[in-house]
C-alpha cells in the first residue's frame, strides 16, 4: 500500500520572520510552578496558584481529579481521528458560518501553523454572535461537527469535556480566593459558556528550524487547561527575563496558563503570557487544550473590586461574544492587519 500523503506541505506561508524563529537549544523550565491540588487548605492553594499567575502566568496541576482513564481515552480518538485520510477529516470541515470541526490553515499573526485541529464547543449547541461587526445584533447558534470515526468520539469528547469543565471551575474559584474575591465572583459569567476543546496535531515538519506549530500568541479567554503528550514543544515566556522556556511535559498532568479575560478582571494583577510552540522533524505530537470562556453577552472589564484610586481602572469594557468571532474568524483568513486583541482596550 503506498504511503498516505503528509497532511501539511512545506511552503512559504509557514516561514517565520528571522526573530521569531525557534532556537535550537531552549532551556527547560524548572521553575514552572507544580500544583497539588488535592490539598483540602483552599486557603493555602490560593496563595499557590496567586503567586503562580503572578510570577509565571502558567503552572502544572497534579491531583487534578481528571480520571485518568478520560485522558486515555481522549488521547487515543485524537490519534485515530487525525490517522484518517484528509478527504475523509475535511468532512468534518470547519467554515465561515460554523467555526468547530477540523482545518489545517490557521494562521497566528499572519504566519500559517504548521499544525491541524478538531475544535469542538462543550455545550452543543452554542450561542455566539453571528459577524464581528459591532453594529451586527445578530447572534447564531452552533452545533459540533462529528466524524463517522472513530465512531465514539462524540461520547469521548462529551465525558472529557464534563472533567474539563469541572477542573475550570475548581481553578476559576481559587484564582478568584487568590485575588481576595468572593469563590464564585466570576461563575455566573460561565451560564452560557462558549469554552472549547481544540485536539492539536502537529505533524512531522521537514521545515521545523523555520515554522512553528503555534506561533506566539496569548490565549484570548479566561483560562486555559492543556493536555500535551510526551513529546514537548510548548514553550513560554518567562517573564522575569523574556527567554522562551521548554515546558517539559510529565505524564497524567495538565498545564494551566491565565488567559486575556483573567488578565483584564484582575486589572493587570496577573499577566497572560505568550506562548508558541516548536515542531519536531520526526516525531508528531498531539495536545489538547481546553478554553474556559465566558457567554458571549458578557462585558469584560476588571472588577470593581480590585480598583480604586491609587489602581485605577486600566481597560475599557469589552464585549466577549465580539472578540470571540473577530479572533475566530480572523484566524481563518490570512489577514492584512493583526487581529483584535487586548491592548486595543487598554485605556491611553
Ligand atoms: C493553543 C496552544 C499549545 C500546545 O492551542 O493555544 O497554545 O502545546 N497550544 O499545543
Ligand atoms: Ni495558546
Amino acid at each position: 500500500m503506498a504511503a498516505a500523503a503528509p497532511p501539511l506541505q512545506a511552503s512559504p506561508a509557514f516561514i517565520q520572520a528571522v526573530e521569531n524563529r525557534p532556537k535550537p537549544h531552549v532551556p527547560e523550565a524548572d521553575g514552572i510552578p507544580t500544583i497539588d491540588l488535592s490539598s483540602t487548605d483552599s486557603a493555602k492553594l490560593a496563595v499557590e496558584i496567586g503567586e503562580a499567575c503572578r510570577n509565571w502566568g502558567f503552572f502544572e496541576v497534579i491531583n487534578h481529579g481528571v480520571p485518568e482513564q478520560v485522558r486515555r481515552r481522549m488521547e487515543s480518538a485524537a490519534r485515530e481521528f487525525f490517522r484518517l485520510e484528509t478527504p475523509e477529516k475535511k468532512k468534518v470541515s470547519r467554515d465561515e458560518v460554523n467555526p468547530t470541526g477540523y482545518y489545517d490553515t490557521e494562521h497566528t499573526k499572519n504566519v500559517r501553523d504548521w499544525k491541524e485541529v478538531f475544535d469542538f464547543t462543550v455545550q452543543d449547541p452554542t450561542v455566539i454572535p453571528a459577524s464581528p461587526d459591532p453594529a451586527d445584533d445578530e447572534l447564531k447558534v452552533i452545533a459540533n461537527r462529528w466524524p463517522e470515526k472513530p465512531p465514539a468520539m462524540r461520547d469521548i469528547c462529551r465525558d472529557y469535556g464534563e472533567d474539563m469543565q469541572k477542573l475550570g471551575f475548581k481553578l476559576l474559584e481559587l484564582i478568584a480566593l487568590s485575588l481576595g474575591l468572593a469563590k464564585d465572583r466570576f461563575n455566573n459569567f460561565f451560564d452560557e459558556q462558549t469554552s472549547f476543546i481544540r485536539i492539536n496535531h502537529y505533524p512531522p515538519c521537514p521545515i521545523s528550524d523555520l515554522a512553528l506549530g503555534v506561533g506566539r500568541h496569548k490565549d484570548g479567554g479566561a483560562l486555559t487547561i492543556l493536555a500535551q503528550d510526551s513529546v514537548g514543544g510548548l514553550q513560554v515566556r518567562r517573564k522575569s527575563d523574556g527567554e522562551w522556556i521548554l515546558v517539559k511535559p510529565n505524564p497524567n498532568t495538565y498545564i494551566i496558563n491565565v488567559g486575556d479575560i483573567i488578565q483584564v478582571w484582575s486589572n493587570d494583577k496577573y499577566e497572560s503570557v505568550e506562548h508558541r510552540v516548536r515542531v519536531n522533524s520526526e516525531k508528531e505530537r498531539f495536545s489538547i487544550p481546553f478554553f474556559l470562556n465566558p457567554a458571549h453577552y458578557i462585558m469584560i472589564e476588571p472588577v470593581e473590586e480590585l480598583v480604586n484610586e491609587q489602581n485605577p481602572v486600566k481597560y475599557d469594557a469589552y464585549n466577549w461574544g465580539k472578540f470571540f468571532t473577530s479572533r475566530i474568524f480572523g484566524n481563518y483568513k490570512k489577514l492584512k492587519v493583526d487581529n483584535l486583541q487586548i491592548y486595543h482596550f487598554k485605556k491611553d
